[in-house]
């Protein structure tokens, strides 16, 4: 086991996440993970891939500390998550943006008003909400569309919107479980060049994904699970 890298490691080469004999067990007696040991570093791309049921949404609820392990250390951007407080969970989760399947946008505001709500939870100025919003919009193309309604919207304009409010507290990781389940392929495509684009600029991003075009033709580290374990690791976008 290696140890916890010490701040001197280049900012590429630390770790973002990390696993180490991590166990989650339901009281149904269900094993969702077993003994998982996973570092991903800062930097990285990385697809969570597996069948129906092998743990992949346990495994992200896990990082977001949405749910607890049962056994084992995570640390999430320095977050011990298991010895962590109930009230340090809001720090934790301004550091990463999260992309919901089912887009998860209020119908009854508008785009902007849907991206600047994120900013306004975390207390930013009208200003910056202002500025961060439209910067955001026009990151997934959606620069024209701040007064539209969620409704008036196609599946993959919605994600777009989606992915803008993810982006718009600059987190250090990205969250998305299956953010392309609901869209259509070109758009699907569309949405991981979007991550890819914002991965080269920095940011983590974590994606499950079932399609497995989209894992074939971005090469991003892919690891994959069954039963609860990890059964495979490449960096070179098979499985
Ligand atoms: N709240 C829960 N209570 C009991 N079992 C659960 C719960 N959530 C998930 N599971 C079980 O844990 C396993 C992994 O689930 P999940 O991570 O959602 O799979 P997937 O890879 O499809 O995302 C499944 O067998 C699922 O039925
Ligand atoms: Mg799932």
């Amino acid at each position: 086991m290696e140890e916890i890298i010490n701040e001197r490691v280049p900012e590429q080469s630390r770790p973002i996440i990390e696993f180490r004999g991590v166990s989650k067990t339901y009281p149904t007696g269900t094993h969702a993970l077993e003994d998982v040991n996973i570092r991903i570093n800062n930097g990285e791309f990385v697809f969570v891939v597996g069948s129906s049921g092998a743990g992949k949404s346990i495994f992200m609820k896990l990082i977001m500390r949405e749910e607890k392990a049962n056994t084992g250390i995570i640390t999430v951007n320095g977050f011990n998550l298991t010895s962590m407080k109930r009230k340090q969970i809001p720090l934790l989760r301004r550091t990463m943006g999260i992309v919901f399947q089912d887009f998860r946008l209020i119908p009854t505001m508008n785009v902007f008003q849907n991206v600047a709500f994120a900013m306004h939870v975390v207390g930013a100025s009208d200003r910056n909400v202002r500025k961060e919003v439209s910067k955001a919009l026009s990151k997934v193309g959606l620069g024209n569309k701040a007064r539209s309604m969620p409704a008036q919207l196609s599946g993959g304009e919605q994600q777009r919107v989606g992915l803008a409010r993810a982006l718009v507290n600059s987190p250090d990781l990205i969250i998305a479980d299956e953010p392309t389940g609901n869209v259509d392929p070109n758009m699907s495509y569309e949405i991981v060049s979007l991550l890819t684009e914002i991965n080269k600029r920095g940011t983590t991003v974590l994606m499950v994904t079932h399609d497995h075009n989209l894992v074939r033709d971005f090469q991003h580290r892919v690891i994959m699970l069954d039963r609860g374990k990890i059964v495979a690791d490449n960096a070179g976008g098979s499985f």
